[in-house]
């Protein structure tokens, strides 16, 4: 299992280019299942869950393809990505593919809308939580699907297709916001998703099957209308910037010193992140190119944060401003209100130095003086990713464990922060 080695200190000096949006990839290769036209998607980041979604797909029947290098493109740029479902042949998601990544259970829209009937495994357990899929059955069964739990299976039928309706989430759901989204865009008459999660990713997917043919108004907001129709078609779409890479690498300047741009990057992607990070210390400037991170090397000041699904401040940031605040000068307070476990950094954080107390939902992080780095591991992505920003600062080496964490979200983290003069490696086997 490969390792990263990092010996902490130095400062961050160059330009980081922002990669496709692992989040947004995945439900847009999943869309690929609505049509039996080519759908092609341009800024595909190299990242392990994309290669897993691609043999999920696969067992599905749908071809892909890759184009190779164009002229003049360095090997940063994101890749294109050719899907075509000219026939679904299994309409079943087996255990073994799916039990590694939950948004591979979100094939079970398309499938149950365009074939009528799904056999997915569900998704197991986690590390973040328990994350059920309770919001996808009662959305589907509110678009007429029929469906039962068979041994660890979700079972879905729709002999007569599916039918419009009013689905209301009892919270913000992002999974289950796109599989009920790309459901009704092939279902008769016209649905409503009310409380509908609002993140970026939602948009992106919802201009895509826009261009696919599909008639959604409202994305973006907590209200998105969908008017179904009866074929989608193949399109070109364009993967929105990755807005959690963006935030993590912004904290990793903030937390080294330094001045980096984040090329490509959005900034209205993540105004309460970037809000954050201004608080703590970086200055964040917004160019043609993307967004600028700096610090003067001053102190870091402590913040009072909670996550909450979008605009809020990202879940999938809150361990990476946990490493960042363990070096501030002062008391921070971090809220988890989105997953109920996902401190699993706490820890592994507390091996290298930091001083963090956990009290259910609430972590109070002491910021201390310096961090002296160790050996660690974690369990989830951005869990493990905090560990490379604390490594980042901490005196001597860090070496974190168990990569294929990162290497499931991060493309290239090493070559990324190593161009920018961090002292990182890969330790293969
Ligand atoms: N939930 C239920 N029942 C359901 C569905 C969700 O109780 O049927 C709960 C979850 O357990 C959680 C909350 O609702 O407590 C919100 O979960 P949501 O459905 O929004 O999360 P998700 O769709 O499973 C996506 C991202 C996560 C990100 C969350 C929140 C992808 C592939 N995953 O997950 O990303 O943390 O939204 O923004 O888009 C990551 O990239 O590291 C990651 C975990």
């Amino acid at each position: 299992m490969d390792r990263i080695r990092i010996v902490g200190g130095a400062p961050l000096h160059g330009t980081i280019p922002i990669s496709g949006a692992k989040n947004a990839t995945l439900p847009l290769m999943i869309a690929s299942l609505l049509t039996d036209e080519t759908l092609v998607l341009d800024n595909v980041p190299r990242l392990a869950d994309v290669a897993q979604m691609k043999r999920i797909l696969s067992n599905h029947g749908v071809d892909h393809a890759v184009d190779g290098k164009r002229a003049g493109q360095n090997g940063m740029a994101g890749e294109t990505l050719r899907l075509t479902a000219r026939e679904i042949v299994d309409t079943e998601a087996p255990y073994d593919l799916v039990s590694t990544m939950r948004a591979s259970f979100w094939v079970v829209g398309p499938l149950i809308a365009r074939m009528g009937e799904a056999r997915v495994s569900l998704p197991g357990g986690c590390a973040i939580g328990t994350r059920p899929v309770d919001f996808f059955i009662t959305a589907l069964r509110g678009l007429g699907a029929e469906l039962d739990i068979d041994g660890g299976y979700v079972v879905a039928r729709a002999p007569k297709g599916l039918r419009g309706n009013r689905i209301v989430f009892p919270r913000v759901t992002v999974g289950a916001t796109h599989v009920t989204m790309m459901a009704a865009a092939l279902a008769r008459g016209e649905t409503v998703i009310e409380n509908a999660a609002r993140e970026p990713e939602i948009v992106d997917l919802a201009t895509c099957l826009t261009a696919m043919g599909a008639r959604i108004s409202g994305a973006g907001t907590s209200t998105i209308h969908i008017d179904g129709v009866d074929r989608l078609s193949g399109t070109r779409h364009t993967v929105l910037p990755d807005r959690i890479e963006t935030g993590t690498y912004a904290m990793a300047v903030t937390m080294t010193g330094g001045d980096v741009l984040l090329e490509g990057a959005r900034p209205d992607l993540l105004d309460t992140a970037l809000g954050v990070v201004a608080a703590v210390g970086g200055e964040v400037t917004s160019t043609n190119e993307g967004i600028r991170v700096a610090r003067n090397g001053s102190g870091l000041a402590p913040v009072n944060v909670t996550t909450e699904p979008f605009p809020g401040f990202p879940t999938d940031l809150q361990a990476q401003l946990m490493a960042l605040v363990t070096r501030a000068d002062g008391v921070s307070k971090i809220r988890e209100t989105i997953f109920e476990n996902r401190f699993m950094h706490v820890q592994e954080l507390a091996r290298l130095g930091a001083d963090i107390n956990l009290d259910g939902q609430h972590a109070t992080v002491t910021g201390v003086k310096r961090l002296k780095g160790a050996q660690v591991m974690a369990t989830d992505l951005r869990a493990s990713v905090s560990l490379v920003i604390a490594g980042l600062a901490a005196d001597g080496e860090t070496v974190v464990n168990r990569v294929y964490h990162l290497d499931r979200g991060f493309e290239r983290i090493e070559d990324k922060l190593g161009a920018c003069g961090a002292a990182i490696e890969r330790l293969s086997g």
